[in-house]
């Protein structure tokens, strides 16, 4: 597929004030928000047969810093294409798995057009260069209630459809759109509540 047809997914949680992040990390704890997004970015997309082997792996696209935000024992994230996004070359001490580009555009190239599915993660100055390429086409969006001194934000409030050009899908479609049964309504977890929701734009 050529690169100016990609369609890409950012999947982000946030704060009603658009917090995404505190001291470096993520400012809630909320496991089922973590496996969602572990299940989510894993499973191949609805285009491709069950048979294919071996599997289109998906591709998850971050910053140098929430890549070294993950712990060591579970990076590169696994069963999915880890790019990397920093201004310098990867450390000569640090060989892993991982692929390291040095700008967004050399990310989607690195990510190419082989059917998997391109899933942006963070954190918020790679949310900034994803929400600016008209490529960005879904935001899967993990709303979170209450505010945690984040220090971090996403740069676009897709929930202000009026000016954004962003609009909240229904939920079968957000079921369809990930491929699972996702619950309705508010979740809760360590007394957070929070909900799974979808937005899209042409
Ligand atoms: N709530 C969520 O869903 C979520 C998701 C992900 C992350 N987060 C949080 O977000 C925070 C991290 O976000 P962040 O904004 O500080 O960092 P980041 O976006 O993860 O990474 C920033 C780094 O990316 C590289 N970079 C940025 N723009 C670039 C460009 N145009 N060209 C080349 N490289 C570029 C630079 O790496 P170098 O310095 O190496 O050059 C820069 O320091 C953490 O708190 C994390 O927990 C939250």
């Amino acid at each position: 597929m050529a690169l100016q047809n990609l369609n890409l997914t950012v999947i982000v949680a946030t704060t009603h004030s658009l917090g995404i992040g505190k001291s470096g990390t993520l400012p809630w704890h909320l496991p089922t928000d973590l496996s969602y997004f572990s299940r989510v970015t894993k499973r191949p997309p609805p285009s491709q047969s069950p048979s294919t082997s071996p599997p289109v792996l998906n591709t998850l696209i971050m910053g140098r810093k929430t890549y070294f935000s993950i712990p060591p024992k579970f990076r590169p994230l696994p069963s999915r294409r880890n790019i990397v996004i920093s201004r310098s070359s990867r450390p000569d001490s640090f060989n892993d798995a991982s692929t390291w580009v040095t700008s967004f555009p050399d990310a989607i190239a690195a990510a190419g057009g082989d059917g998997g599915r391109i899933f942006v993660i963070g954190g918020a100055e790679i949310y900034k260069l994803a929400m600016e390429d008209e490529r960005t086409r879904n935001v899967l969006l993990t709303r979170v209630e209450g505010e945690f001194g984040c220090d971090r934000f996403f740069p676009v409030d897709v929930r202000d459809e009026g000016n954004t050009g962003w609009a909240q899908r229904g939920h079968e479609e957000l079921c369809a759109f990930v491929g699972e049964a996702v619950p309705a309504g508010a979740r809760e977890e360590n007394g957070v509540r929070f909900w799974f929701e979808l937005y899209q734009r042409p």
